[in-house]
């Protein structure tokens, strides 16, 4: 049976060897340690969702939502689940989330390298901006 559900922590580790095999297009970072994801569970943990099937996690995406702009993390659905819809369940359940606190805008980060996927998310709504994103590590 599959449902998408908000993440917990004891979902950690299954989540994270998810991220592991999702390919390039998916960078694991320091923000992305047990601590850190706790951290982040301290605020819109309901933005930060897996899909699950028969009590296996398949499917994550992570929101956030600062005030003004919505972010959109680490979607990624497990290989063999793949064009079946969850990628799709995920962003719009997420994106419905983010709607409802008041969120009018939000953004996400597409590697170089990664361009198959800006079609599926073209097919969500989504369009390519033409800006550089500058990064500092703090
Ligand atoms: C991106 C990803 C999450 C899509 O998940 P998915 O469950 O396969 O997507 P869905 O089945 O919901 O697809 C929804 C629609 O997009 C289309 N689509 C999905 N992947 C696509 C692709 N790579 N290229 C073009 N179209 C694609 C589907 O055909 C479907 O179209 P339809 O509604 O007309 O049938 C999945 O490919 C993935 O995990 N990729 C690796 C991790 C990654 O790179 N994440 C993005 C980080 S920015």
């Amino acid at each position: 049976m599959f449902r998408l559900r908000e993440f917990a922590l004891p979902d950690y580790d299954a989540v994270y060897a998810l991220w592991q095999n999702a390919g390039d297009g998916l960078g694991i970072g320091r923000s992305d340690t047990r601590e850190e994801i706790a951290k982040k569970l301290q605020r819109d943990p309901d933005l930060f969702l897996v899909a699950e099937n028969d009590d296996k996690i398949i499917g994550t995406v992570i929101g956030g939502y600062d005030g003004r702009r919505g972010l959109i993390y680490h979607l990624a659905v497990e290989e063999a689940c793949r064009q079946r819809g969850i990628g799709k369940m995920l962003m719009d359940e997420v994106e419905r989330r983010m709607m409802a606190k008041g969120c009018l805008r939000a953004y996400l980060l597409v590697k170089r390298g990664n361009d198959d996927v800006i079609e599926f998310y073209r097919r969500l709504g989504w369009e390519a901006m033409d800006i550089t994103i500058l990064a500092k590590s703090l």
